[in-house]
């Protein structure tokens, strides 16, 4: 997604609606322009940054964001990689305070795919913002050595409890937050390994009898989605009773997407 350049810069008062006339939005897909292909990254993020405000890109390698950034001379948002994807997380966060009132003394537990984009950016949110977060995992999906040096260097306070662990009992007691992801992630789909990390991720489909190990009422249960819990597929990361449960709040969520790219935009292109 980019925001066009404007004579006069593209502006925001309170809303994305609110762009003065003449600004607005332009979606290029992979078959639209010759990024990676015909031309290198840092060719297309310099003619890019010619023409618009701001990049949103939602794409796949982590690098090619980076390389974004560094060439275009514009902001450029992460809006999905297979290594990140922060903006979901502004929403998590946005949700979690709706439900509690605030951000500290939440302990925040994700059960499934520990190293995949949305743990990964968990844990960075989880480090920046000062919230208690445990992932359970198998040990081969744990979160890399490289994702918690960098946690333990942006840590916002020496009281963040983190806990990595293959139980799923034990990392989700006391959660105010329980969180789980797909299984398989985007361009894992036709991988040779996706039937192997389905067995070992099947202890960590989140069901009523985990909420319940939280041994609190006013556990949440959350997910980014999409969600493989309505029988489609031959595995579910979270059963169908708790995704449809009262303690379920994937809808707010996913509406406080809206409201948190809103506020990205108006941070990144200006009131
Ligand atoms: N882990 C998921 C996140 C989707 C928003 C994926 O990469 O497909
Ligand atoms: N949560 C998220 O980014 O999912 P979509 O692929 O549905 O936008």
């Amino acid at each position: 997604m980019l925001f066009e350049k404007t004579s006069t810069r593209t502006r925001c008062a309170t809303s994305v609606a609110c762009f003065d006339e003449g600004a607005h939005a332009e979606f290029l897909n992979k078959n639209d322009i010759q990024m990676g292909k015909k031309e290198s990254i840092m060719d297309t993020a310099r003619v890019l940054g010619r023409m618009f405000d701001a990049i949103l890109y939602r794409g796949f390698k982590q690098k090619t964001v980076e390389e974004l950034s560094s060439y275009s001379g514009i902001p450029i948002i992460n809006g999905l990689t297979d290594e990140y994807h922060p903006t979901q997380i502004l929403a998590d966060f946005m949700t979690i305070k709706e439900y509690f009132g605030k951000l500290s003394k939440i302990k925040l537990v994700f059960l499934g795919d520990g190293k995949n984009n949305v743990a990964n950016s968990l844990l960075v949110g989880a480090f920046k913002i000062g919230i208690d977060i445990a992932i359970a995992a198998p040990k081969k999906f744990w979160p890399s050595k490289d994702i918690l040096d960098y946690v333990t260097k942006i840590k916002k306070n020496d009281s963040i409890k983190i806990n990595i662990t293959e139980d799923p009992y034990e990392a989700i007691k006391n959660a105010d937050v329980v969180y789980t992801d797909v299984w398989v992630s985007m361009g894992e789909e036709d991988n040779p390994e996706t039937e192997e990390k389905i067995n070992l991720l099947k202890p960590y489909k989140v069901n009523k009898k985990l909420i319940k190990a939280t041994n609190k009422d006013s556990t949440i249960f959350m997910h980014c989605l999409p969600a493989t819990h309505n029988g489609e597929m031959h595995y579910m990361e979270v059963t169908e009773e708790v995704f449809e449960s009262n303690q379920s709040c994937v809808f707010d969520q996913a509406e406080n997407r809206l409201h948190t790219i809103k506020a990205i935009l108006i941070a990144v292109l200006g009131g």
